[in-house]
């Protein structure tokens, strides 16, 4: 059974790099998030996601831990890990970090230790190492020539990130893939285990989980054997907390909400169900859009038809938990990139009405722009996504007393660039619409996590889109020219963004969003 608090859970990604700093040195820290936490619940999330803040050296930020017990100290001490966790659970916020169960650095010292070349028995087999410093590694991505081990290794994403030893379901090369179910992969198991209890007990609520789908190897599309050390390590886990929440970074709700995730996310993986909706663009060797697919693209001629082939069957396997429509993360362009401010608006309104728990990056909810920016820690193109917050028109823009060369990230330089405090003061800003449609899902126990979601109106060559959400209906229109809904029953409408109209039928207006509910 789920964490019951996630059933009207409403999260907030924080990258901590760069959200606000608070003692001058050019990067954020906890201190800063503390801060930011009133700012946080004004929005209408009661919850968090942090990406990982643990030691490391930083090569893809964060996402190569180097100790998972320890708070990088670019953030601040554990002690203001604790205190972070204790003040957002008095102004009823819970927390998620960021667990990366798959690799580490290869500065850890598990992994310093086993790429010696005799490595103690502990942690010898803790990372998966071939025969030899020649062999490849039967598909998976390898690294040679780097240790004093004579073998290669593999990783899991970029070269800094030995992938964990979780064994291989399908055993091609028995000389050395292990079984799941082998010591030294068992060990790997029970060694997550422990830093997600170290972390439960210093008081965050469950964890955002990092490529859920790698652990094991040779695993096929059905993921049995990774399923099966996620349902291990979770009911064991979930025996001392079981208000723990769990999210996972898969986008296959048939695995993951089946094996101990509460909610799985739904990607932006070109051409699937999230990017058909905001992110559907071609580019220029330059980076400028050459064409622009996207269903809340005013001027495309993208009917939900695509979107809802690979999103449905998705949701219908989601048994119990929930798949969550992200409106943006860490790792994808800002949707700021392609939809302008009225597209932004319409796309947010409908993701943030749909079922699943809501998930809004730090720095969406005014509308920050994407930035071409030089890499920054592995980020490449999704440097650009990752900027300082931008509070108001102070030094920095209120992220930071820094000289500006120090910062993190330079601040955008842009005089039209976004505010938080200029928002707060303009009623039809980004801001305050979040604002809104939040407050209508709130209002509504049908705009909610768990209630269902059929289609009412998809038709192929058609912008209008609709669908039931209990007993409401959700109208969208992205497109430039009036529809017409026939309705099903005597409705009301209790918001709409932009123009609609109750005849006989709905008459939605271009560019518009209308909920309804039904008058009984
Ligand atoms: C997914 C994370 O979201 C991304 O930022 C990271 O680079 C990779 N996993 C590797 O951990």
């Amino acid at each position: 059974m789920s964490a019951s608090w996630i059933k009207d859970a409403v999260f907030y990604e924080i990258y901590p790099q760069s959200f606000c700093d608070t003692n001058g040195d050019g990067i954020g820290d906890i201190q800063g998030i503390i801060s930011k936490l009133d700012y946080v619940k004004s929005i209408g999330c009661n919850a968090l996601w942090i990406n990982p803040w643990y030691e490391s050296p930083f090569v893809d930020a964060g996402y190569d831990v180097r100790d998972f017990y320890k708070i990088a100290p670019r953030y601040g001490t554990m002690e203001d890990a604790v205190e972070l966790f204790k003040v957002a659970h008095e102004k009823g916020i819970h927390v998620l970090i960021d667990l990366v169960p798959g690799h580490t650095s290869e500065q850890h010292p598990w992994f310093v230790e086993s790429s010696k070349e005799h490595p103690g028995e502990e942690f010898a087999d803790r990372y998966i190492w071939t025969e030899n410093a020649f062999c490849r590694g039967d598909g998976m991505p390898f690294i040679g020539g780097e240790t004093p081990r004579d073998a290669t290794y593999i990783i899991n994403f970029f070269k800094c990130q030995p992938a964990l030893n979780y064994g291989y379901r399908k055993i091609n090369e028995p000389n050395w893939q292990q079984p799941i179910d082998s010591p030294a992969a068992l060990a790997t198991r029970e060694a997550m285990k422990d830093v997600m209890r170290f972390w439960l007990d210093k008081g965050c609520d469950g964890f955002r989980v990092d490529m859920a789908d790698s652990l094991v190897k040779n695993d096929g599309d059905e993921k049995l054997g990774t399923m099966e050390v996620w349902k291990d390590i979770t009911s064991d886990v979930r025996k001392d907390y079981p208000d723990m929440a769990l999210v996972s970074e898969w986008n296959n709700p048939g695995c993951a909400l089946h094996c101990g995730f509460d909610m799985d996310f739904c990607l932006d993986w070109y051409g699937n169900s999230y990017s058909q909706l905001v992110r559907l663009y071609q580019m220029d060797k330059k980076g400028a859009i050459t064409r622009d697919d996207s269903f809340f693209k005013a001027e495309s001629q993208n009917d939900p038809m695509a979107f809802l082939r690979d999103f449905m069957p998705k949701y219908e396997q989601r048994g119990e938990g929930l798949y969550c429509m992200i409106t943006g993360n860490h790792d994808c362009k800002r949707t700021s990139f392609n939809l302008n401010d009225k597209e932004r608006k319409l796309a947010f309104a409908f993701l943030l009405t749909m079922p699943g728990a809501p998930f809004i990056y730090y720095g969406d909810e005014i509308g920050m722009a994407y930035r071409w920016l030089p890499t920054k820690e592995g980020g490449y193109h999704r440097t650009g996504t990752r900027t300082p917050m931008q509070w108001d028109d102070s030094k920095n823009l209120g992220f930071s007393t820094a000289d500006a060369d120090k910062l993190y990230l330079p601040v955008d330089p842009n005089p039209g660039n976004a505010t938080v405090a200029a928002q707060e003061k303009d009623p039809d800003s980004m801001l305050n619409h979040i604002r809104k449609v939040l407050a209508l899902r709130k209002e509504y126990a049908d705009l909610g996590a768990y209630t269902d979601m059929t289609v009412y109106h998809a038709e192929a060559g058609d912008r209008l889109f609709a669908v039931k959400r209990g007993e409401m209906l959700v109208a969208v229109n992205p497109g430039l020219e009036e529809k017409s809904l026939e309705l099903d029953g005597k409705y009301e409408i209790v918001y709409v963004f932009g123009e609609a109209e109750l005849a006989e039928d709905l008459k939605v207006g271009k560019q518009t969003m209308a909920v309804l509910k039904p008058v009984k």
